[in-house]
Formats: C-alpha cells, sequence, structure tokens
C-alpha cells in the first residue's frame, strides 16, 4: 500500500485508538546541483520531490511523546524533557528533535502522538529525514498556532529550527539545504537557495517542455551521513576558510581560485576548495542557462559537477561513477551524483525517449559489476509540505 494521507489517518486511529488532529505532508528532494555548498554559505538548486512523507499527529495534554512509523518497528514513548543528544536514537531523533528545536526556539510545546508513513526511500540520499522532520514541524505549527507555516519568511525560520533538530538531536552535521527544499519549493521550479543569506529565488524547470526527463537511479549503495566522512569534508572546509582568513569559502571569487588555491596549506584541502568554489559557480551557470530556456546545455554542467565530487571532494563511490558513466554513454545529456555522496542516488538528464534504453543499460551495467539492483525512475519537481487534512 503507498503511502497516503488516508492510510496514515487510518494507521494513526488504529495505533492510538481514535483519531489524528490531522495530516501534513513534506517531500523528498534531489538536488540538481550545488553539492556540499550549503554549509560554506554557497549556493545549491534543489527540487521538491513528488515523494512525500505523511505525518498524522495529534497534540497530549501532558509532555510524552509517542512515535510510530510504518516504515520500522522501533516505536518510541518518552518524555519531552528527556529528549536530548542521541535520545532518541534512530528516527526518533528526528521527530522528537522537531519538539526539541521548537522549544529550544522559545515556543511552548506539548506531546503529541505521531504516526509516520512515507514514499521516500531511506538512505537514498533523496533527504528522507528532512521530509520527516518538516512533516512533524508543520504539523506541530498549525496545530499549536505558532505561525510558523505560513509564508517563506516564516517557513524560512521553520527550516532553521529542523536543522537545529537534526544537528543537535539526530547529530547529522548537516547544512541546511534539505529542510529548505521540503519547506520552500514550488511546483514546476527549481528552488535556488543561497545559504550565505538564506533567501531563495524560483527558477523554472519543466524538462518535459524539452523532451527530456530527469531521472533519479537510486544505486541502493549504503548511504551514512553519520560515518564521519561528511563531517570530516565539512571540517576541511571550515579549514580552509580559516587559514584564507574569509568567514567562507563562498567569500572566494572564481576567477582567484588559482591564487587562492596557492594560500592553502596542502593539496587535499586545495581540492576540497576547488571543488566548493568551482561548484557554486556552476550553480550559477545552471541557473543562468534554466533562465534563458536553455535546459539541455546544462549536461555538462553537471557531468563537471559530477568530476569534481569525485576527483576533488572524494565524496563518490564505485556505484555512483558506473551509474554517472553508463548514463552518458547511453544518451543522457549530463549525468552526477546528488545529495551527501559516499552512496545514495546519482541523477541524469535524458531524452525523454531513451529513458527505458538508458535505464536497462545502468541495470545491466550494475548487474556486471555485482552490485545490488539499482532503481531508476523519472520525477518532475513537486511542491512544498502542506496541510493534507
Ligand atoms: C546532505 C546534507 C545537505 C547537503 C548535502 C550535500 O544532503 O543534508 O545539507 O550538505 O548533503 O550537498
Amino acid at each position: 500500500m503507498p503511502a497516503s494521507a488516508d492510510f496514515v489517518a487510518q494507521s494513526f486511529s488504529e495505533a492510538f485508538g481514535s483519531e489524528p488532529s490531522g495530516v501534513w505532508s513534506a517531500p523528498g528532494r534531489v538536488n540538481l546541483i550545488g553539492e556540499h555548498t550549503d554549509y560554506n554559505a554557497g549556493l545549491c538548486l534543489p527540487i521538491a520531490l513528488p515523494l512525500r512523507t505523511y505525518a498524522a499527529v495529534r497534540l497530549r495534554a501532558g509532555s510524552v511523546l509517542r512515535l510510530r512509523s510504518l516504515q520500522s518497528p522501533e516505536q518510541y514513548e518518552l518524555e519531552l524533557d528527556d529528549v536530548r543528544a542521541g535520545n532518541p536514537p534512530g528516527w526518533g531523533g528526528y521527530a522528537a528533535g522537531v519538539l526539541w528545536a521548537l522549544k529550544d526556539a522559545g515556543h511552548e510545546v506539548s506531546g503529541l502522538d505521531l504516526m509516520l508513513d512515507s514514499q521516500v526511500p531511506l538512505g537514498a540520499g533523496l533527504s528522507s529525514s528532512a521530509a520527516l522532520e518538516c512533516s512533524v514541524a508543520a504539523a506541530v505549527s498549525d496545530l499549536l498556532d505558532l505561525g510558523l507555516f505560513g509564508d517563506d519568511q516564516a517557513r524560512a525560520t521553520l527550516a532553521a529550527i529542523c536543522v537545529n533538530a537534526e544537528n543537535t538531536i539526530a547529530q547529522a552535521p548537516t547544512g541546511g539545504m534539505d529542510q529548505s527544499a521540503a519547506l520552500r519549493c514550488r511546483a514546476g521550479h527549481a528552488l535556488l537557495l543561497d545559504c550565505r543569506d538564506g533567501t531563495v529565488s524560483q527558477v523554472p524547470f519543466d524538462p518535459s517542455a524539452h523532451r527530456l526527463s530527469l531521472l533519479i537511479m537510486n544505486t541502493r549503495a549504503n548511504h551514512a551521513l553519520g560515518d564521519g566522512q561528511y563531517a570530516q569534508r565539512r571540517a576541511s572546509c571550515d579549514e580552509a576558510a580559516r587559514q584564507l582568513g574569509l568567514p567562507s569559502l563562498r567569500e572566494v571569487a572564481v576567477g582567484d581560485l588559482d591564487v587562492t588555491l596557492d594560500l592553502l596549506s596542502d593539496d587535499e584541502i586545495r581540492a576540497r576548495t576547488r571543488h566548493v568554489v568551482t561548484e557554486i559557480d556552476r550553480v550559477s551557470q545552471t541557473v543562468a542557462l534554466l533562465r534563458e530556456g536553455r535546459l539541455p546545455d546544462v549536461g555538462p554542467l553537471f557531468n563537471a559537477s559530477h568530476l569534481s565530487m569525485r576527483d576533488d571532494f572524494g565524496i563518490s563511490c564505485a556505484e555512483l561513477d558506473v551509474a554517472v558513466e553508463v548514463a552518458t554513454t547511453h544518451g543522457a545529456l549530463g549525468a552526477r551524483m546528488t545529495g551527501g555522496g559516499f552512496g545514495g542516488s546519482a541523477i541524469a538528464l535524458v531524452p525523454t525517449d531513451s529513458t527505458a534504453d538508458v535505464t536497462s543499460a545502468v541495470m545491466h551495467a550494475f548487474a556486471d559489476s555485482g552490485f545490488s539492483a539499482p532503481h531508476c525512475f523519472a520525477v518532475t519537481a513537486g511542491g512544498s509540505a502542506q496541510r493534507e487534512s
């Protein structure tokens, strides 16, 4: 049974003995370009996926949280006051963390009963965790009348609260792109997010107008941001900015890259810096092309982005490289890994007529390499979080 607002409401009633106050949903995201730029105050360009996480919620009189998910046998029941770094563990931390972060931001919150159901594949680099956080945050904001699930400015505040939940309670040191995508994207558009000042602009993104499709290739290779690699990349970027005496790598103009790299202490830090600075520039170039109606010309930027992540940032893996290479040799205009890296998904911009060929070539190449079968599917740019019922 695919997740839906009705089904999660029914599951809530079965689990807790009465109906939820409502159902809210938030989407997963896929980033078109601009990877590991968010925590460098840079630019990124995600779209919201048509795949969503649904949260059925009812507030409780006391301060107990009862958390359930149709994706997991784990159930949590705990006091709001017991929510802290690492507690509850697992997915419970993402849900309970939102309540903790709302409180941390000065809001009065209460206990709740929660049932989750999700269409967003877990561990695929498509931000199932941000979809979870944002669906819960939207529900709590509405039910407590916090006014944080309203216009874009309010949603920006709510996104920051969800980031705090993820960083502090779930202890994943991520940037802010995913939560902004889940709360601020618009259907048919990519979201240009400027992480220096939090401003966004909506960039039309409609591959079908060019007879193109955006194909997601979920490699099913292990994707875990908590294993320290993500944090290491973030630390290298912070160190580079420190050595340059800048608040962030965003301040390095791409035209000054060579002279800037000469100022850094070693080759690894130079490579990490080169990725971030060139990637931010690729986002700007992509947006300019999209605004000129030149989507097909974005392909080479996707390819350059992938090489930069593979060679300079060191976050690709064999499965992602095979997916990207096979897609581009079978007709994709461009392809790149997307998200945090070390597994998860790649995307390809493919002529719609060639989607089946590309998918089959990738499936065969994975089988030949002894990898698990990937899951390939085309997506359109969906809308952000909303109240369902
Ligand atoms: C993960 C993080 C984001 C971002 C991407 C890489 O998805 O959650 O904040 O850093 O990786 O672009």
